[in-house]
C-alpha cells in the first residue's frame, strides 16, 4: 500500500461526485490590498471519500472549507453538494473547528441534541439520538457534564458527536485535533477512522500534520502557497489499516517523505510572502 498521484477533477470522477469544486476562487478585499486566497479549485469528491487537505499556513485551506460550509461565498465558481449550489450554511454540512465551538451553558447531551432539536425532533428522540453519538465517541458517561468540565480531547469528541447527530452529507473538519497533545491526537485519529468506516461519511479534513493526513485519508491534496491552488492530489492506500503501526512502515515513511518535500517548497514561498528573512 502506498500513495498514487491522481487528478481529482478527472471527468471519470464526475458521475460519482458527492461534492464538486467548480472553478472556486476567493478574493478578500479590493484594489491593491486585495488578497487572492483561493485560485480556481476544481475537484470531484466522491461519496464516502476522506479528503485531507494540507498546505502552508495562510494558503487558503480554511477559506476553502468555509466556502463549503457556506460561511463564505466564492468570488468565482461554485461548490455543489449533491448537485445543489452551496449558498449558505446548512445542517447537511457538519463543521468541527479546532476548538471552542460548544455551547458553554449547555450540558454535553444538550449540545449534541441541539441540532436534532433545531430540526424539529421531539426532545426524547433528540436525546436518544444524542446518546447514540455520545456512545460512538466514548462519552456516554459524560452526558450531564458541562464543556468546561472536559479535557480538550473530550470537547473535540463532543464536537464530533454534535456534527454527526445531524447526519450530515459531509463532515467538514478544520484542524480538529491541532490543539491536542500527541497521544490524545493519535487515539482520536484511530477513533475517527473507526467512526468514518462505520458511518461511511464523506469527509473534508484540514490538517497541518502530514502523518495524520496519510493515516486518515483516502485522498490527499497539497495546496500551494497563497493564492491556494490544488497543487497535487494523491489516492492514499493506508486508510484500510486502523493499526497505528502502519505509520512506521517503509511505504508510509516513503509517502511521508514525498509529501513533506512538496509541502516544504510551498511553506518556504508562504514565509517569503510574509516577509520572513527579508
Ligand atoms: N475574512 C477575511 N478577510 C480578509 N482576508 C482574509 C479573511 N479570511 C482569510 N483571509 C486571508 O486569506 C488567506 C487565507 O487564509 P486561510 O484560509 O485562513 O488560510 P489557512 O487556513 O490555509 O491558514 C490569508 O492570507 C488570510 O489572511
Ligand atoms: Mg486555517
Amino acid at each position: 500500500m502506498s500513495i498514487a498521484p491522481i487528478e481529482l477533477d478527472r471527468p471519470e470522477r464526475k458521475a460519482a461526485a458527492k461534492l464538486v469544486f467548480d472553478g472556486v476562487s476567493k478574493r478578500f478585499g479590493r484594489g491593491p490590498d486585495a488578497v487572492l486566497a483561493v485560485a480556481r479549485a476544481d475537484a470531484y469528491v466522491g461519496e464516502g471519500e476522506f479528503l485531507c487537505i494540507v498546505g502552508p499556513s495562510g494558503c487558503g485551506k480554511s477559506t476553502l472549507l468555509n466556502i463549503v460550509a457556506g460561511f463564505e461565498r466564492p468570488t468565482a465558481g461554485e461548490v455543489r453538494l449533491d448537485g445543489r449550489t452551496v449558498e449558505r450554511p446548512g445542517a447537511e454540512r457538519g463543521v468541527v473547528f479546532q476548538q471552542g465551538a460548544l455551547f458553554s451553558w449547555m450540558t454535553v447531551l444538550e449540545n449534541v441534541a441541539f441540532g436534532p432539536r433545531a430540526r424539529g425532533q421531539a426532545a426524547g428522540a433528540a436525546r436518544d439520538l444524542a446518546m447514540t453519538y455520545l456512545e460512538m465517541v466514548g462519552l456516554a458517561g459524560f452526558a450531564r457534564r458541562y464543556p468546561y468540565e472536559l479535557s480538550g480531547g473530550m470537547q473535540q469528541r463532543v464536537g464530533i458527536a454534535r456534527a454527526l447527530a445531524n447526519d450530515p452529507a459531509v463532515l467538514l473538519m478544520d484542524e480538529p485535533f491541532a490543539a491536542l497533545d500527541q497521544q490524545t491526537r493519535e487515539l482520536l485519529q484511530e477513533e475517527i477512522k473507526r467512526i468514518w468506516r462505520r458511518t461511511g461519511k464523506t469527509v473534508l479534513w484540514i490538517t497541518h500534520s502530514i502523518e495524520e493526513a496519510l493515516f486518515l485519508a483516502t485522498h490527499l491534496v497539497v495546496m500551494t502557497a497563497r493564492p491556494g491552488r490544488l497543487k497535487a492530489a494523491y489516492a492514499v492506500g493506508f486508510d484500510a489499516d486502523a493499526d497505528r503501526n502502519v505509520t512506521t512502515s517503509a511505504a508510509f515513511t516513503e509517502a511521508k517523505r514525498e509529501i513533506v518535500g512538496l509541502l516544504r517548497a510551498e511553506s518556504i514561498e508562504a514565509q517569503r510572502q510574509e516577509g520572513v528573512g527579508r
